[in-house]
């Protein structure tokens, strides 16, 4: 693997391979001394230009363990606010040769571009609401945690399917791992197209019951330029993930952060069988297997040229 993109790119193989590897790692994160010289001499780049709790957090820390040099690069203090370019800010960062850099941009695809740019092997940490490929594997491996294997398990995705990359990325991995995975929400946040990913499609709860996982989406607002919903409140009321909704035997997921009483109820939130710590915790060895796999071997390659204008 040269880059990690997007989900649609990987074959079942390929996610059981990384999320292997991401067991392995996890031995060492409960050793007192938590780090591995896999990397040492590497240098990865955390280039985000938006917000990020969890996943710059997990980058950083993973890269780390594998005794890589990290630089952190966020676009808020940065000269993006002089009007610099992505592809000037790339060009830059790049004259101090990162292995690989991980990137969050709003920008559906940029990562892809970036790829042409550099010969850094490139990390999608999110490109708008196109895909978010680490998210997607720590959720799998979450699950494998807790279930062995996600063959024919029930995986109903709830929300703000429209606006996220997350939606998008998950479904396709789940669906790789053999689930069964269904949509719901209002049909305004529900894209038309969404079914060709391979799962079904609900505009209500009603058959929620039959879900093993439930798997809740934050409702981005940062993305909406009007309202897509009546109000939060009566969004609450329909699909709001609450304990009337799920029984104990049903396992909720949630990649954060969480809009507290919107999507989920506190309650479900602070539940100790909610698994949103675990995913957390999933996030930086599931990202060190990512790094490990990217950049353990010899990189030969150089970047991809850009097309010529005629
Ligand atoms: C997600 C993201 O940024 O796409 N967060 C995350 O990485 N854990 C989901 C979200 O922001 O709703």
């Amino acid at each position: 693997m040269r880059h990690l993109l997007s989900i649609s790119e990987l074959e079942r193989a390929d996610i059981e391979r990384i999320v292997e590897q991401a067991a392995r790692f996890a031995e060492v994160s409960d050793r007192e001394i938590k780090k591995v010289p896999a990397l040492r001499g590497r240098m990865v780049l955390n280039l985000f230009y938006e917000a990020s709790t969890r996943t710059r957090s997990s980058f950083e820390l993973a890269a780390k363990r594998l005794s890589a040099d990290v630089v952190n690069f966020a676009s808020g203090g940065s000269s993006v606010e002089k009007g610099e370019s992505l592809k000037d800010t790339v060009l830059t960062l790049g004259a101090h040769k990162p292995d690989a850099i991980v990137i969050r941009t709003p920008w559906v695809g940029a990562a892809a571009l970036v790829a042409g740019w550099t010969g850094a092997a490139i990390v999608n940490a999110g490109d708008g609401k196109h895909e978010h490929p680490t998210q997607a594997l720590l959720d799998v491996y979450t699950l494998r945690q807790k279930l062995g294997a996600l063959d024919g398990a029930s995986i109903w995705i709830v929300g703000d399917v429209a606006h996220s990359r997350v939606a998008r990325s998950n479904i396709l991995a789940f669906s790789r791992m053999g689930a069964n995975v269904t949509v719901a929400g209002p049909p305004t946040l529900i894209p038309r197209e969404i079914g060709a990913l391979g799962c079904e499609v609900r505009f209500s709860l009603d058959e929620i019951a039959q879900a093993d996982v439930v798997y809740a989406l934050r409702m981005q607002h940062e993305r909406m330029s009007e309202a897509w919903v009546p109000s939060l409140r009566e969004y609450a009321a329909a699909f709001q993930i609450n304990r009337r909704r799920v029984s104990a035997r049903q396992l909720v997921m949630h990649p954060g952060p969480v809009n507290r009483g919107v999507e989920l109820s506190g309650e479900v939130v602070d539940s100790p069988r909610t698994l949103i710590t675990a995913q957390v915790q999933a996030g930086v060895v599931v990202r060190m297997a990512v790094l490990y796999e990217l950049l353990s071997g010899a990189r030969t390659f150089s970047p991809v040229p850009e097309p010529q204008l005629a």
